[in-house]
């Protein structure tokens, strides 16, 4: 088999560093020597999409999508959304959008290139506080569940005042889905004390192809 080669390293502002690995046609990235997504799987990050766009109505949704990634969320709400539907994609490390325009943007169909999408190359703590009543759906995936792998700073995201401010950014009937690897009924109860009617969904790592079950949280106001 052949080795994994790092071809990209980037900062990550909170401390710490996102590394790009290739090996032949696989990606992944991995912080602080951990995976956080690889190519090989992505068929939960696809599902949150589906489940997110499945609790939508209205001809313009504004969908929020922290973090890019590989692409393949924001290409799995793309191709289930509105001609008139906004994604708002955050991604923390100006980098990995640079990559997904570069050598990853093959890999779910160039979805930064769909004019309903704007990338915003920020903390999507900052999009949350600065929004109010604003979004139909926000779909969380920053790190590999409800606890902070990235940066630190995404510790509050899962605690209460990150879920009130959630909740304040969606609009009335608003939905949140948060990806995680494994479950956490702590996170589940939290999500519900919040004021989420909240659903607990496991989805196969692969999709139809099966793997590891990794757990989708959703939270409908
Ligand atoms: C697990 S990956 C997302 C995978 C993505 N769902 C996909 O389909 O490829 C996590 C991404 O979130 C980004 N990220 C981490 N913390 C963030 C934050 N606070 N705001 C925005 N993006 C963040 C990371 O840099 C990384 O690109």
């Amino acid at each position: 088999m052949k080795p994994w080669k790092v071809i990209e390293r980037a900062p990550a502002p909170g401390g710490g560093e996102l590394v790009l690995h290739q090996r032949g046609e696989e990606f992944a990235i991995r912080v602080n020597g951990r995976e956080l997504m690889s190519s090989r799987q992505h068929g939960s990050e696809e599902r949150m999409a589906e489940v997110a766009c499945a609790r939508l109505s209205g001809k313009r949704p504004k969908v929020l999508i922290g973090g890019l990634g590989l692409g393949y969320t924001v290409r799995a709400a793309l191709d289930r959304l509105s001609p008139g539907a906004e994604v708002v994609v955050s991604e923390l490390v100006p980098a990995v959008v640079a990559w997904n325009q570069g050598v990853l943007a093959p890999l779910a169909g160039r979805p930064l290139e769909d004019p309903r999408v704007k990338v915003e190359p920020r903390d999507v703590g900052e999009l949350l506080r600065a929004a109010e009543g604003h979004y139909d759906a926000i779909l969380l995936d920053v790190d590999n569940g409800p606890e902070a792998l990235t940066q630190e700073g995404n510790r509050w995201l899962y605690g209460e005042r990150g879920l009130a401010s959630i909740r304040r950014a969606l609009k009335p009937r608003g939905v949140v889905v948060v990806w995680s690897a494994s479950p956490d009924q702590a996170f589940a109860s939290r999500l519900k004390r919040a004021g989420f009617d909240t659903e607990v969904v496991e989805t196969p790592a692969r999709g139809k192809g099966g793997g590891p079950l990794h757990t989708l949280f959703i939270g409908r106001l």
